[in-house]
Protein backbone atom coordinates (compact mmCIF):
# COMPACT_ATOMS: atom_id res chain seq x y z
CA UNK A 1 0.00 0.00 0.00
CA UNK A 2 1.52 3.61 -1.09
CA UNK A 3 0.41 6.37 0.86
CA UNK A 4 2.16 9.78 -0.41
CA UNK A 5 2.41 13.06 1.66
CA UNK A 6 -0.47 15.13 1.11
CA UNK A 7 -2.26 12.03 -0.24
CA UNK A 8 -5.28 12.24 2.14
CA UNK A 9 -8.91 12.40 1.27
CA UNK A 10 -8.97 15.63 2.25
CA UNK A 11 -7.32 18.44 0.24
CA UNK A 12 -4.72 20.44 2.16
CA UNK A 13 -6.29 23.11 2.91
CA UNK A 14 -9.58 21.19 4.48
CA UNK A 15 -6.58 18.92 6.48
CA UNK A 16 -5.70 22.17 8.29
CA UNK A 17 -9.61 22.93 8.81
CA UNK A 18 -9.66 19.63 10.50
CA UNK A 19 -7.04 20.37 12.40
CA UNK A 20 -8.75 23.38 13.54
CA UNK A 21 -11.93 21.90 14.12
CA UNK A 22 -10.38 19.28 16.46
CA UNK A 23 -8.79 21.78 18.36
CA UNK A 24 -12.13 23.04 19.03
CA UNK A 25 -13.88 20.18 19.84
CA UNK A 26 -14.41 20.05 23.35
CA UNK A 27 -13.66 16.66 25.09
CA UNK A 28 -16.82 14.71 25.42
CA UNK A 29 -17.47 12.92 28.95
CA UNK A 30 -18.71 10.06 26.27
CA UNK A 31 -15.77 10.22 23.94
CA UNK A 32 -15.07 6.26 23.06
CA UNK A 33 -12.71 6.60 20.09
CA UNK A 34 -9.38 6.98 20.71
CA UNK A 35 -6.51 8.22 19.10
CA UNK A 36 -3.53 5.27 20.18
CA UNK A 37 -0.06 6.00 20.06
CA UNK A 38 1.91 4.78 16.76
CA UNK A 39 3.35 1.44 17.38
CA UNK A 40 6.87 2.74 16.23
CA UNK A 41 8.49 5.90 16.47
CA UNK A 42 7.56 8.56 13.93
CA UNK A 43 11.14 8.76 12.07
CA UNK A 44 11.07 4.76 12.37
CA UNK A 45 9.57 4.33 8.31
CA UNK A 46 12.67 6.94 7.56
CA UNK A 47 13.43 7.08 4.52
CA UNK A 48 10.32 6.11 2.91
CA UNK A 49 8.32 8.30 5.22
CA UNK A 50 10.06 11.19 6.68
CA UNK A 51 9.06 11.78 10.70
CA UNK A 52 7.43 15.31 9.79
CA UNK A 53 5.03 13.38 7.44
CA UNK A 54 4.22 10.85 10.03
CA UNK A 55 3.40 13.12 12.75
CA UNK A 56 1.32 15.34 10.22
CA UNK A 57 -0.56 12.52 9.29
CA UNK A 58 -0.78 11.09 13.31
CA UNK A 59 -1.27 14.04 15.13
CA UNK A 60 -3.20 16.29 13.10
CA UNK A 61 -5.25 14.28 10.24
CA UNK A 62 -5.77 11.08 12.48
CA UNK A 63 -6.55 12.84 15.49
CA UNK A 64 -8.97 15.34 14.02
CA UNK A 65 -10.87 12.19 12.48
CA UNK A 66 -10.94 11.01 16.41
CA UNK A 67 -12.05 14.07 17.55
CA UNK A 68 -14.83 14.92 14.75
CA UNK A 69 -16.20 11.27 15.03
CA UNK A 70 -16.42 11.73 18.98
CA UNK A 71 -18.44 15.03 18.51
CA UNK A 72 -20.87 12.85 16.36
CA UNK A 73 -22.25 10.90 19.21
CA UNK A 74 -24.27 13.92 20.04
CA UNK A 75 -26.30 13.43 16.82
CA UNK A 76 -25.70 8.84 17.24
CA UNK A 77 -25.72 7.91 20.38
CA UNK A 78 -25.39 4.68 18.99
CA UNK A 79 -22.02 5.26 18.01
CA UNK A 80 -21.10 4.75 21.46
CA UNK A 81 -20.17 1.24 21.92
CA UNK A 82 -19.72 0.42 18.48
CA UNK A 83 -16.21 -0.82 17.04
CA UNK A 84 -14.94 0.72 13.64
CA UNK A 85 -15.40 -2.29 12.03
CA UNK A 86 -19.27 -2.26 12.48
CA UNK A 87 -19.50 1.12 11.71
CA UNK A 88 -18.13 0.26 8.39
CA UNK A 89 -20.88 -1.98 7.74
CA UNK A 90 -23.42 0.22 7.99
CA UNK A 91 -22.06 3.60 7.11
CA UNK A 92 -25.12 4.13 4.57
CA UNK A 93 -26.94 5.46 7.58
CA UNK A 94 -24.71 7.55 8.63
CA UNK A 95 -24.33 11.68 7.57
CA UNK A 96 -21.47 12.69 6.08
CA UNK A 97 -19.20 13.93 9.28
CA UNK A 98 -19.70 10.11 10.30
CA UNK A 99 -18.83 9.17 7.06
CA UNK A 100 -15.76 11.09 6.76
CA UNK A 101 -14.45 11.05 10.17
CA UNK A 102 -15.05 6.87 10.82
CA UNK A 103 -13.51 5.94 7.22
CA UNK A 104 -10.75 8.66 8.42
CA UNK A 105 -10.12 7.04 11.72
CA UNK A 106 -10.30 3.51 10.37
CA UNK A 107 -7.96 3.89 7.24
CA UNK A 108 -5.25 5.86 9.60
CA UNK A 109 -5.32 2.99 11.85
CA UNK A 110 -5.19 0.76 9.56
CA UNK A 111 -2.11 1.94 7.66
CA UNK A 112 -0.07 2.20 10.84
CA UNK A 113 -0.54 -1.15 11.73
CA UNK A 114 0.04 -2.70 7.98
CA UNK A 115 3.72 -0.58 7.94
CA UNK A 116 6.55 -1.45 9.79
CA UNK A 117 10.32 -0.47 10.18
CA UNK A 118 12.86 -1.98 7.93
CA UNK A 119 14.17 -3.89 10.70
CA UNK A 120 10.98 -5.45 11.23
CA UNK A 121 10.62 -6.73 7.32
CA UNK A 122 9.75 -10.07 6.94
CA UNK A 123 9.24 -12.47 4.09
CA UNK A 124 5.14 -13.03 3.06
CA UNK A 125 3.89 -16.71 4.74
CA UNK A 126 4.09 -19.20 1.82
CA UNK A 127 0.43 -18.86 1.07
CA UNK A 128 0.84 -15.22 0.29
CA UNK A 129 3.70 -15.87 -1.88
CA UNK A 130 1.87 -18.35 -3.97
CA UNK A 131 -0.83 -15.81 -4.31
CA UNK A 132 1.43 -13.62 -5.53
CA UNK A 133 3.21 -15.74 -7.98
CA UNK A 134 -0.02 -16.99 -9.53
CA UNK A 135 -1.67 -13.70 -9.71
CA UNK A 136 1.29 -11.15 -10.68
CA UNK A 137 3.86 -13.86 -11.74
CA UNK A 138 6.34 -12.77 -9.06
CA UNK A 139 7.23 -10.52 -5.98
CA UNK A 140 9.27 -8.13 -8.07
CA UNK A 141 6.34 -7.62 -11.26
CA UNK A 142 4.07 -7.30 -7.92
CA UNK A 143 5.88 -3.76 -6.38
CA UNK A 144 6.41 -2.79 -10.54
CA UNK A 145 2.39 -2.58 -10.78
CA UNK A 146 1.53 -1.72 -7.22
CA UNK A 147 4.24 1.65 -7.99
CA UNK A 148 2.71 1.99 -10.81
CA UNK A 149 -0.90 1.99 -9.52
CA UNK A 150 -0.13 3.96 -6.60
CA UNK A 151 1.81 6.36 -8.59
CA UNK A 152 -0.75 7.29 -10.94
CA UNK A 153 -3.68 7.53 -9.40
CA UNK A 154 -5.14 10.98 -8.86
CA UNK A 155 -6.54 11.98 -5.38
CA UNK A 156 -5.78 9.54 -2.59
CA UNK A 157 -2.29 7.85 -3.27
CA UNK A 158 -3.94 4.65 -2.47
CA UNK A 159 -3.11 2.00 -4.67
FE1 LIG B 1 -3.38 11.34 6.64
Amino acid sequence: MMHTPGACRAPRSHSVLLGLAAAFVPMLASAQFTLAPLPYAADALEPHIDKATMEIHHGRHHNAYVNNLNAQIKTYPELAGMSLEAMQGQMSKFNTAVRNNGGGHYNHDLFWKVMAPESQRGAPSAALAAAIDKTFGSMAEMKKRFDQAAMTRFGSGWA
